[in-house]
């Protein structure tokens, strides 16, 4: 007879935190959300951490090099989607790992012998203002001057008139040079009382421009995720077929981390897939998943996974419950999953990081996920709501949103995320296609969410996320009582809903 679980399946919503003692010592300051990403043994440091314990999900409407930059600067880390060509995924790699905090590639580049009405209409198009003149009108070309919205008065122009008319020359501009470090940089800037710092080579061709707003962006983002080298840190999402070609890209690109994008990842092919990697890649980090119960977590344990993804069905975009009639309640596998990590733990002396993909609602369950015992966060959702995420912005009947699909929606055709051998291909659907209310930039919404979700830590008297599930005590709400948590009986004025 099939075996039936004793508790029913839950979800984050059926949950609450009771609050401990706060002590004075509990104040957001000196809360520590830094957590381990892979797995590490007894006495010893993971070798990759979070600063910030929320990823973003491995999707074509999430995570590309823009949202890695942004999340890397506040601690988090990006699982770039592996649903598109090798060569295009190692490319966005290597964008990440190019970037340099501080310096940027210039976006907005003209010819000396443009005319005015051609600067103006790239201005319009970048919304730059300062723009670098190269011989080839390219951001790497040989830089002959600078020009910006200060050098000519519209009015008073000819606009048939070339750009070198009025650039200041590169004869009289300050540069750096391309070995300057950033804080040389901005002693430049400072010293010369300067907006802007083109940054060249040895041979006066344009590398870098470093701007004085973003150095002072930069110093504002004390938990920036950083390799050795001063490079940020990205993962990439591979799947169980293509691995051989894919991860050595991946790897040549600079990637931090891998993880195996799958809808249910208690498999042989995930046990091979692992197995390949270290074997050709021993000190390359992967995460597996997704399970949802103790052996599904055991098995890949076992398979040598450096972290272990949970989730099935619960995604915002997932129809899989229903097409499939498979998955469990999140709360239910996180709780589950989470004790089965502690026992690993204790058993063997390896402690491996677990992750809570899918079905964050509002800013608390992410707090929930973590005193459940999640060590971070996967979220789809949440990040392709932000200017960061590379779908595009939409106004509906005067209200912007974002567009969010699936993985499994005929849009994205991610078959390799559902394989089970054979043939493959795209069979059915398991997600949808949707929009979702733009909310701005990445880094405003992350610093609400994590005051919120440091102000509940302090309601329960921890300081770190390892007190806080140790000192954590919930309870299940009735379904009255979850009406009586929101603003009822009254007649609210703005009504925003909570996030
Ligand atoms: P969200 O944060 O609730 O939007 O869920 C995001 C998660 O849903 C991802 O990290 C995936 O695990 C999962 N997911 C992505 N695409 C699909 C799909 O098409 N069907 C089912 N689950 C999906």
């Amino acid at each position: 007879m099939a075996k039936f679980f004793k508790e029913e399946s839950r979800t984050f919503n059926e949950y609450l935190l009771v609050p401990g003692l706060s002590t004075k010592k509990n104040t957001p300051e000196n809360i520590d959300l830094t957590t381990p990403l892979v797995k590490y043994s007894k006495g010893k440091k993971p070798s990759l951490s979070l600063k910030l314990p929320m990823v973003s999900a491995i999707m074509q409407s999430v995570s590309d090099n823009n949202m890695a930059i942004a999340l890397a600067k506040e601690g988090g880390i990006s699982f770039i989607f592996g649903s598109q060509a090798i060569e295009s995924q190692a490319e966005m790699i290597r964008k990440v790992k190019r970037y340099k905090a501080g310096f940027v590639v210039s976006d907005s580049n003209i010819k000396p012998d443009s005319s005015l009405e051609e600067l103006l209409t790239l201005i319009e198009k970048t919304g730059h203002s300062t723009v670098a003149v190269t011989d080839n009108g390219l951001s790497n070309g040989k830089l002959k001057g600078l020009i910006t919205s200060r050098d000519y008065r519209i009015n008073k122009v000819d606009l048939k008139d070339p750009v070198s008319k009025y650039m200041t020359p590169i004869n009289k501009l300050i540069c750096a040079n391309v070995k300057d470090d950033l804080s040389r940089c901005n002693d430049i800037i400072w010293d010369h009382k300067l907006n802007t710092l083109p940054v060249i080579d040895d041979k006066g061709n344009l590398v870098y421009m470093v701007f004085r707003k973003d150095y002072e962006s930069h110093k504002e983002n004390p938990n920036e995720l950083l390799d050795d080298d001063k490079r940020f840190i990205v993962g990439a999402g591979i799947n169980t077929r293509d691995y051989k070609e894919r991860v050595p890209a991946l790897i040549e690109a600079g990637v931090d981390v891998l993880c195996i994008d799958s809808s249910e990842g208690f498999t042989e092919y995930q046990k091979d897939t692992i197995a390949w990697i270290k074997k050709h890649y021993k000190n390359m980090k992967v995460g597996a998943g997704n399970i949802v119960d103790a052996e599904g977590f055991k098995y890949l344990a076992d398979c040598g996974a450096d972290f272990i993804k949970i989730g099935i069905g619960g995604g915002s975009i997932c129809i899989t419950r229903e097409t499939k009639g498979i998955g469990r309640g999140q709360a239910t596998s996180v709780i589950e999953v989470a004790k089965a990590r502690d026992e690993y733990y204790k058993k063997t002396g390896y402690y491996i990081p677990i992750c809570s993909d899918g079905g964050i609602v509002y800013d608390h369950h992410i707090t929930l996920a973590l005193a459940m015992g999640a060590d971070f966060v996967m979220l789809g959702r949440y990040f392709a709501r932000f200017e960061e995420s590379p779908s595009s912005l939409i106004n509906f009947n005067g209200s912007y949103y974002k567009e969010y699909w699936g993985e499994g929606s005929t849009r994205a055709r991610n078959w390799q995320r559902y394989d089970l051998g054979g043939k493959g291909g795209f069979k059915f659907e398991e997600g949808v296609d949707s929009y979702v209310p733009y909310a701005g930039k990445l880094k405003d919404n992350v610093l609400t969410t994590v005051s919120k979700i440091k102000s509940t830590m302090a309601n329960c008297g921890a300081n770190n996320l390892k007190e806080f599930r140790k000192k954590a005590r919930l309870t299940v709400v009735s379904a009255t009582s979850i009406v009586e948590g929101g603003a009822h009986d009254v007649v609210v004025k703005h009504n925003k809903g909570a996030e």
